[in-house]
């Protein structure tokens, strides 16, 4: 079982009353540029609010289809196109079922794993693509070490003009705002050790793994006096410098 199972129900609720609507606002910051996705990998996206967003907008950007009849005689609300599809992998079984129940409306277009995702992604995906991957307030809870492995193991499975969207807490490296987030960060890592047993304490750089493995920072958004950055990576498409 996992740490974040307990949290699973109320994760919403806490999340509103620290932040208000804050997070949201950041998890949802691209979307309006995302409609035109196919195939998102969605990493560590708990209770599926995202999930859910993202669906709604694929299926209303996608050729509106009639509704499809389950095996099980359920009726989905859509039957959008069949290289549409998201999936969503977390490593906690109580998180998973609320992103389920969240997205039944689609749950044509969704497949959900229960991984671990320290340990790589499921061997299951070796062959899928995806044009979209999002790790909203996840990046967070690996070390970089982790996030080197998890980006290098993402990586090929990302088609060529594939965006990344990651949503995370930041301490801006001066300024004002630079002891208050660096409470807030640590109050915040407390109390999830706390609450789901966390391990990780300290923010990972990730910014240096995904440079070091070819994505380039297209897009970025801070909020919350920097304590929150709303960020979109592709891959550099840039020619190698040619050997002299
Ligand atoms: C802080 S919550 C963020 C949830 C959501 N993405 C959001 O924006 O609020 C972190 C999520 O990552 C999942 N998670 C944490 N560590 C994980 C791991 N090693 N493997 C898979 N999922 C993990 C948790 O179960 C939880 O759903």
């Amino acid at each position: 079982m996992s740490g974040f199972d307990r949290l699973a129900r109320p994760y919403r609720w806490l999340e509103y009353l620290s932040f208000g609507r804050a997070l949201e606002r950041c998890r949802l910051h691209f979307l309006p540029q995302l409609a035109d996705t196919r195939r998102a990998l969605l990493l560590g996206d708990g209770d599926g609010r995202f999930a859910e967003r993202l669906l709604r907008t694929m299926v209303k950007a996608g050729a509106p289809q009639p509704a499809l009849r389950l095996p099980d005689g359920s009726v989905t609300e859509t039957a959008a196109s069949e290289d549409m599809q998201v999936v969503a992998i977390d490593g906690s079984a109580g998180m998973l079922a609320i992103l389920q129940s969240r997205c039944a409306f689609a749950r044509n277009l969704l497949v959900t794993y229960l991984t671990d995702l320290t340990q790589g992604l499921p061997a299951m995906l070796q062959y899928d693509r995806f044009d979209l991957v999002t790790t909203h307030f996840f990046l967070d809870c690996l070390s970089t070490a982790q996030v080197d492995r998890l980006v290098g193991d993402v990586k090929p499975r990302m088609t060529a003009n594939a965006r990344w969207v990651v949503s995370e807490f930041s301490v801006p490296p001066r300024g004002a705002m630079r002891l208050p987030a660096w409470t807030i960060v640590r109050g915040l890592y407390l109390g999830f050790r706390l609450l789901t047993g966390l391990r990780t304490q300290r923010l990972p750089d990730y910014r240096s793994v995904l440079q070091a493995h070819g994505f380039v920072l297209d897009q970025q958004t801070c909020m919350l006096a920097g304590l929150l950055t709303s960020e979109l990576w592709r891959l550099d498409k840039s020619p190698e410098p040619l050997e002299s």
